[in-house]
C-alpha cells in the first residue's frame, strides 16, 4: 500500500507510534534487572563512606554503572571515590551476582579486605577488565583468574602477599596486561604465564615485591610481550636465555635484584628494545659487543654492577639514546675512542666510578640536549673548554676525582656561562691552586641557578671569596678538605637558601659569626618548605665509608653545618639556639672556649652534635636531656666538669664521647660523681624555677620518646621495609617525616663524600 501524501494524519500517527516505540525500547534497554539492583544495593550497603547516590529507579543510570541491552550490569567503575568498607571482607556475595560484569574498576580507593573469596572470583565469568589497584587489599590470591575472557588485571599497590602460582593464569587465554607491582608477593615468579599457542600478553609487571629465585624460563613463550618489569625484588640467577626470543620486547626493567652473569650477546636480537634497566645487580663480564644493533634504544641503565671491559663502539650508533648510565662498574678503556657525535638525543651521561682514561672527547659537545654529565671517579684528563657553553640545557656537571683538571679560575669563568647549572661538582681537582679571588672574578655574574657547589678536597688556598655571596639560590656549599684561611664571612648567614654548609678540614680562624645564626633556611620551617628540594637530573650518591656501597639520594640538602677541624675560637654564640631546624652541628677540633650554651637544647631536631677537641668548660647543660633525636654526640677532649645529665639518650653513647674531660663524671664514664653534692643537682642551678618544675615530666617524656625512637629505630625499618625501599629509592621527594628522620639519622653518622 502506498501512503498518500494527503493521508497526513496516518503518517503522523505512524511516526508518533514509532517514537513511542523507540522511547519504550530505549527505556527497556536500560531497565535494570531486579536481582542486579539488589546486588548493587547490597554492595553499596557494605561501604561505610561516602554514600553512593544510587537512588533513581533504574540502576542502569546510577553513577559508575553500565548495563547491556538485557538489563544486566556490565560495568562497575568507581575509581577514586574514596570508597571504604564497613567490614574487612570483600563484598563477594553481592558482586558474585553481577554475573555479566565485564569491567570492574575500583582502583584508587581505600578498600581494605581480603581478596581470597573464590565465590566472587569464580562467578564473574565474563570479566575482561579487573582493576583493584591502589587499595588496601590484603591476603593471598584466589586460585585462578575469574574468567577466560580476562584481558587486563591490575592489583598493584595493595598489601597482597603469598605466591603467584602458574595455575592462576590457566584459563587466561586473552590476558594482555598483568600487574601486581608494589605488594608483598613472595616465592618464585610464576613459570608458565603464557600459553605457547595463543599468548596475547603484552605487559607484565612484578616490580616492588619480594619475589625470589631465578627468573623462570617460561617467558620465551610470551611471543607478544612488550614490557617486562620485575625490579626491586630478590631475584637471582642469570637472565633466562629464552627472553631473547621475545623479539617484540620494548622494555626490560629488572633493577635492584641480585642477577648475576654476563649479558648475553643474544640481546642484540631484541631490535625493538627501547629501555634496558638492569641497574643495581651483580652482572659481570663484558658488555655485548653488538649492543649497538639495538638502534631503538633510548634508556640504558646498567649502573651498580660489576661489568668490565670497554664500552662497545657500536653503542655510538644508537642514535636514539637519551640516557646512558653505566656508573659504578669496572668498565674502562680509552674514552677518547668514543665518538658521541651521532648521539644527538643524549640527555644524561653517567660513567661515574669506573676506570676510564684518556681525554673526554670534544664530540660530546655535539650532544645539544645534554642535561647531565657525570664522569667523576675515573682517570680521565678533563679540561673545561668554552665549547661546553653550547650545551644550553646543562644542569648537572660532575667531573671531580679525575686527573688533570687545572686552573680553577678559568674553569669558573667559563662555567658561569652555563645559565641552567644546578649542580656543579669539581671535587679533588685543581690541586693546590688558589681559590678564585674577588679581583679575578670582578666581572662575575652567573651561577644564578646553582644549588650545589662542591669544590671539596681540592687543597685550595685563599679565603672564602665574596663573589660566592651572589649565588642566591645556593643550598649546599661544600668546601671541606681545602686549605682555606681567614674567617667565616658573615654574609654566609644571609644566603637565603643555604642549608648545608661544609667547611670542615680547612684553616679557618676567628669566631663563629653570629650572622650564621640567622640562616633563613635553618630558622624557619616555612622558608624551608617553600624552597623545597631541587630535582637533579641524576641521583646523588653518598658513601658512608670508602668500602661501603653508596646510597642514593635524590637530594642531599639537609640542615647541616660542618665547621670541624679548623682554627675557630671564641665562644659558641648563644644565638645558635635560633637555628631551630639544625640537625647536625660539627664544631670538633677547633679552639672554642667558654660554656656550652644551654640554647643548643632549643634545637629539637638535632641528631648529631660534635663539640669534641675544643677548650669548652663548665657543665653539659641539663637541658640536653630534651634532645630526643640525638643519635650521635661527642664532647670528648674538652675541660668540661660535673655530672653528665641523666637521660636515656646521653647514657646510651659510648664513653669515648665524654672522655678527656678530667672533671666530668657519671655514666657512661667509669668515674662516679660525688654523691654528697649529688642531691643539690648543681647542674640545675642555672635553670630557673619554672624549668625545674617541668624537669620531672620532661624526664619521663624523654624516656617515653627515647623508647619510641629506639623502638622505631629497630622495628621501623623492618615493618616499613618494603615501603621504605620504595620511597627510599624512588620518591625521596615525597618521603614523609618518619623516613626523613630515619635517613637523616643514617646520614648524620656517615662520613661525607659526594658523587
Ligand atoms: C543524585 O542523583 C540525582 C539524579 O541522578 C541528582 O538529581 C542529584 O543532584 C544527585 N545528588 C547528589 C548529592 O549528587
Ligand atoms: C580505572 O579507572 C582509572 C581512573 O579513571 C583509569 O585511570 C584506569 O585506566 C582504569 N583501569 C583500567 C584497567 O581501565
Ligand atoms: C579472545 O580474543 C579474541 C579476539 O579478540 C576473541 O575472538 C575471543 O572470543 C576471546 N576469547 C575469550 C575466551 O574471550
Ligand atoms: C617490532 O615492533 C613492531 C611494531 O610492534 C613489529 O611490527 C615488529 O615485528 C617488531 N620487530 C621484531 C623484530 O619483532
Ligand atoms: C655504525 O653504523 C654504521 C652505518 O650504519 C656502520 O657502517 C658501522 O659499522 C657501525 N659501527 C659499529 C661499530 O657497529
Ligand atoms: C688560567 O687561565 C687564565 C685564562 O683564563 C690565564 O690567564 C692564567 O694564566 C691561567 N692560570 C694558570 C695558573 O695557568
Ligand atoms: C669522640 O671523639 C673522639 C676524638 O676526640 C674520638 O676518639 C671518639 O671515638 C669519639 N667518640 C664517639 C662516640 O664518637
Amino acid at each position: 500500500m502506498l501512503v498518500q501524501p494527503a493521508n497526513h494524519a496516518m503518517v503522523s500517527s505512524l511516526s508518533c507510534f514509532l517514537l513511542i516505540f523507540m522511547l519504550l525500547f530505549t527505556n527497556y534497554i536500560h531497565a535494570c534487572i531486579q536481582t542486579q539492583r539488589i546486588s548493587l544495593l547490597s554492595f553499596a550497603f557494605t561501604l561505610s563512606s561516602p554514600s553512593l547516590n544510587w537512588t533513581s529507579s533504574s540502576c542502569c543510570y546510577w553513577e559508575g554503572i553500565t548495563c547491556n541491552r538485557d538489563g544486566w550490569v556490565t560495568h562497575l567503575q568507581l575509581p577514586s571515590k574514596g570508597l571504604k568498607l564497613k567490614v574487612g571482607i570483600f563484598p563477594s556475595s553481592s558482586l558474585a551476582n553481577l554475573t555479566h560484569l565485564t569491567h570492574l574498576n575500583l582502583s584508587h580507593n581505600s578498600l581494605s579486605c581480603s581478596l581470597d573469596q573464590t565465590e566472587f572470583f569464580l562467578s564473574l565469568n565474563y570479566l575482561e577488565i579487573l582493576d583493584l589497584s591502589y587499595n588496601l587489599l590484603f591476603g593471598v590470591l584466589p586460585s585462578s583468574l575469574p574468567s577466560g575472557h580476562i584481558r587486563m588485571v591490575d592489583l598493584s599497590s595493595n598489601h597482597l602477599h603469598g605466591a603467584v602460582s602458574s595455575s592462576f593464569f590457566q584459563e587466561a587465554w586473552n590476558l594482555t596486561s598483568f600487574s601486581v607491582s608494589d605488594n608483598t608477593f613472595s616465592g618464585p615468579m610464576p613459570s608458565s604465564i603464557c600459553h605457547p599457542s595463543s599468548s596475547s600478553l603484552r605487559h607484565l609487571d612484578f616490580s616492588f615485591n619480594n619475589f625470589n629465585g631465578s627468573i623462570s624460563s617460561g617467558l620465551g613463550k610470551c611471543s607478544k610481550l612488550q614490557v617486562f618489569r620485575a625490579g626491586y625484588n630478590y631475584l637471582s640467577g642469570s637472565l633466562p636465555e629464552d627472553i631473547f626470543n621475545s623479539t617484540i620486547l620494548e622494555e626490560i626493567s629488572l633493577p635492584r635484584n641480585s642477577l648475576y652473569g654476563a649479558v648475553s650477546d643474544r640481546i642484540s636480537n631484541l631490535t625493538n628494545l627501547t629501555t634496558l634497566d638492569l641497574s643495581y645487580n651483580q652482572l659481570s663480564g663484558m658488555l655485548p659487543l653488538h649492543l649497538g644493533k639495538l638502534s631503538k634504544l633510548k634508556h640504558i641503565l646498567l649502573d651498580f654492577n660489576s661489568l668490565e671491559g670497554s664500552l662497545p663502539l657500536s653503542l655510538m650508533n644508537c642514535t636514539n639514546l637519551v640516557e646512558l648510565r653505566m656508573g659504578t662498574n669496572n668498565l674502562g678503556g680509552n674514552i677518547s675512542r668514543l665518538n658521541f657525535s651521532k648521539l644527538s638525543q643524549l640527555s644524561k651521561l653517567d660513567l661515574r666510578k669506573n676506570n676510564f682514561f684518556g681525554i673526554l672527547p670534544r664530540s660530546i659537545y655535539s650532544c645539544k640536549f645534554l642535561k647531565a654529565i657525570r664522569v667523576s671517579f675515573n682517570n680521565l684528563e678533563v679540561q673545561i673548554q668554552p665549547e661546553i657553553l653550547s650545551l644550553k640545557s646543562l644542569s648537572f656537571l660532575s667531573l671531580g676525582w679525575n686527573k688533570g683538571l687545572t686552573n680553577v679560575t678559568r674553569a669558573m669563568k667559563i662555567l658561569m656561562g652555563c645559565k641552567r647549572l644546578l649542580m656543579l661538582s669539581l671535587a679533588s681537582s685543581f690541586l693546590g691552586e688558589e681559590m678564585p679571588n674577588d679581583v679575578e672574578m670582578a666581572d662575575f655574574n652567573g651561577f644564578q641557578n646553582l644549588r650545589l657547589l662542591d669544590l671539596s678536597s681540592c687543597n685550595l688556598s685563599g679565603i672564602i671569596p665574596s663573589w660566592l655571596s651572589k649565588l642566591k639560590k645556593l643550598q649546599g656549599l661544600v668546601l671541606n678538605h681545602n686549605r682555606i684561611t681567614g674567617s667565616i664571612p658573615s654574609w654566609l648567614g644571609t644566603l637565603p637558601r643555604l642549608q648545608t654548609l661544609m667547611l670542615d678540614f680547612n684553616q679557618l680562624s676567628g669566631e663563629f659569626p653570629n650572622e650564621l645564626c640567622t640562616l633563613p633556611m635553618l630558622v624557619s620551617g616555612q622558608t624551608a618548605a617553600q624552597v623545597g628540594h631541587p630535582n637533579f637530573d641524576l641521583p646523588i650518591y653518598y658513601s658512608p665509608r670508602a668500602d661501603a656501597k653508596p646510597l642514593q639520594y635524590n637530594y642531599i640538602f639537609y640542615p647541616f653545618i660542618y665547621l670541624g677541624h679548623n682554627c675557630l675560637s671564641g665562644n659558641i654564640p648563644i644565638e645558635i639556639g635560633q637555628l631551630l631546624l639544625l640537625q647536625l652541628l660539627d664544631l670538633s677540633a677547633n679552639n672554642f672556649s667558654g660554656n656550652i650554651p644551654d640554647q643548643i637544647s632549643n634545637l629539637k631536631y638535632m641528631e648529631s652534635l660534635d663539640l669534641s677537641m675544643n677548650h669548652l668548660s663548665g657543665r653539659i647543660p641539663a637541658s640536653f636531656t630534651g634532645l630526643n633525636f640525638l643519635s650521635s654526640f661527642n664532647v670528648s677532649n674538652n675541660n668540661l666538669q660535673g655530672p653528665i645529665p641523666s637521660s636515656t639518650q646521653l647514657q646510651s653513647f659510648n664513653a669515648s664521647a665524654f672522655e678527656g674531660n678530667l672533671k666530668l663524671c657519671g655514666a657512661p664514664l667509669p668515674n662516679k660523681c660525688q654523691t654528697t653534692t649529688g642531691a643539690d643537682a648543681p647542674d640545675m642551678s642555672t635553670s630557673d624555677a619554672d624549668t625545674r618544675e617541668h624537669q620531672i615530666p620532661w624526664f619521663y617524656v624523654s624516656i617515653a620518646l627515647g623508647f619510641i625512637t629506639g623502638f622505631w629505630g629497630v622495628c621501623g625499618p623492618l615493618v616499613l621495609m618494603r615501603k621504605w625501599r620504595y620511597a627510599y629509592y624512588h620518591f625521596l621527594d615525597h618521603v614523609q617525616d618518619r623516613f626523613h628522620v630515619m635517613i637523616a639519622k643514617c646520614m648524620a653518622s656517615m662520613r661525607r663524600k659526594f658523587v
